[in-house]
């Protein structure tokens, strides 16, 4: 078979490709806010664009919470270290052994590795579509769902480079090697033929399952998908740190505004202690039913799961309820990790998201803070978290929720390891300090480089000190 030499143009790219519009409004965004001063807006332009840039790369370390109600967190660890290096001889890869967050007794990290540069590119081809991709690069195998192109003369047991159609211009059961702009992931050993994946497609006969085994990977990072799900949930750094920041306690009234898929509600449920009351939502039935799952998977018994809209969560009258909408004043602790832009996730090489949607977002989210600001008690405390990099969906937000409820006072967190928030908004100094910013950081050997190679995430923490009025 013959050899390809490795070319610089099928490397992760050097930023996410976005929409041009939307680029554009990245850059500039603190020209939106008319008290942002010159010197501030073009440090965040900076930093905006040096956030991009590091977007594609995934993170070099893969974070795990163990489920501390039911085992203790040291022989959990023993276990996870056993799993590991099982999927890890299966492979011939070594990874650096796992260890506890500092900080965070229940989250272990384990360290990845790469990038490769000495992979060698086959003739063989197999396609994949981006979310397959970026699941590849933080050491996911190739499902059979994932792949979109493949030799014609494909079958099992071929080794194959694998590619990720930064362009979509592959179609489905494409049989030719793509000629638009491609990402190469690594090789692998085809599991199932051509044939396999494209002819066999009636309705009682859909494949599933790996399709390709990455052994060679640009990026390798632990294969998690076989791991005990009921003591084991992969989450990202930050995420685990929200409910840290929280600090649900044991017989607490906590409500999850937007819960789904569960990470932080199977995490405040084990603060818990399941103890206490948890009132889990989400708007979409399916998720809810998963959620459902994992609740259940993870013996959390504290847990009340509602199909329900967050943002008509709050009723008028003060008369008690089961289910939501509930009367002003019933939790102690609310979490709103709010829908957003999702633009802080890594690896992603492309977002095809329009300005008007990445627009729509703010005020989408104000209407669930309205109603988190009714529903929670004098002294309670409200977490505001998203998974994005806009000023607006963040910064801009917390000035906005602190010109519009005087009863809300922006708190100081525990632990705060990320960063502070970026200059460019509304937001003043001393605030800033208080807000949490995961801003990628890729460049450091130090011993906490595990804090800062995160996805862009961002925390805010608010005490309620008197009832609205
Ligand atoms: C960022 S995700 C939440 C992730 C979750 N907290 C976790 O840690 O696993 C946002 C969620 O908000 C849900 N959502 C969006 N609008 C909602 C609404 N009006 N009411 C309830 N849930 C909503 C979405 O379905 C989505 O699952």
């Amino acid at each position: 078979m013959e050899r390809n030499e490795q070319t610089a143009d099928d490397c992760l790219p050097p930023q996410i490709k976005l929409n041009s519009e939307v680029l554009e409004y990245l850059k500039t965004e603190s020209l939106n806010f008319p008290k942002s001063i010159e010197s501030d807006r073009d440090r965040c332009e900076k930093e905006i664009c040096r956030i991009l840039s590091l977007l594609p790369i995934p993170p070099l370390f893969t974070v795990v919470r163990v489920n501390t109600l039911q085992q203790d967190p040291e022989s959990l660890l023993a276990l996870l270290k056993e799993q590991l290096i099982d999927n890890h001889r299966k492979r011939a890869v070594q990874l650096a052994e796992p260890f506890f967050h500092p900080l965070m007794p229940d989250v272990v990290i384990i360290p990845n590795a790469g990038p490769v540069q000495s992979i060698e590119r086959r003739e063989d081809q197999i396609v994949v579509d981006h979310m397959c991709g970026m699941s590849v690069l933080r050491g996911s195998e190739v499902f059979v769902q994932g792949i979109i192109g493949a030799p014609l003369d494909m079958t099992r047991g071929d080794i194959v480079s694998l590619y990720v159609d930064m362009e979509g211009s592959c179609l489905r059961g494409q049989t030719q090697p793509l000629k638009g702009e491609k990402i190469f992931l690594g090789n692998g050993v085809a599991l199932v033929s051509r044939n396999q994946i494209f002819r066999d497609s009636s309705p009682d006969h859909v494949l599933s399952g790996v399709g390709v085994s990455v052994t060679n990977a640009l990026y390798s990072a632990p294969r998690l998908d076989n791991l005990t799900s009921d003591l084991i949930f992969a989450q990202n750094l930050p995420s685990a740190v929200c409910s840290y920041v929280l600090n649900p306690q044991p017989n607490d009234t906590v409500l999850d505004m937007c819960a789904a898929p569960g990470g932080k509600t199977t995490h405040i449920a084990t603060l818990m202690r399941n103890k206490g009351r948890l009132v889990a939502i989400d708007r979409t039935k399916l998720k809810v039913e998963r959620l459902t799952s994992l609740v259940s998977c993870w013996g959390l018994t504290c847990v009340e799961v509602y199909t329900f809209d967050s943002t008509k969560s709050l009723q008028d009258s003060a008369e008690a309820t089961k289910g939501p909408p509930y009367p002003p004043g019933t939790f102690d602790r609310i979490l709103l990790d709010a829908p957003c832009s999702a633009l802080g996730q890594r690896p992603s090489c492309c977002n095809k998201m329009g300005l008007s949607w990445l627009k729509s977002f703010p005020m989408y989210q104000r209407k669930l803070l309205r109603q988190a600001v009714g529903l929670l008690k004098v002294g309670g405390t409200l977490v505001y978290s998203t998974c994005t990099i806009t000023l607006a969906e963040n910064e801009e937000q917390v000035a906005w929720v602190l010109a519009t409820f005087p009863q809300l006072v922006l708190t100081a967190q525990e632990p705060h390891i990320g960063d502070t928030g970026l200059v460019g908004s509304s937001l003043s100094p001393e605030h800033l300090k208080l807000v949490h910013r995961f801003k990628p950081d890729v460049s450091g050997d130090s011993k906490d480089a595990f804090n800062r190679d995160t996805i862009g995430f961002f925390i805010a923490k608010f005490i309620k000190v008197e009832n609205v009025k």
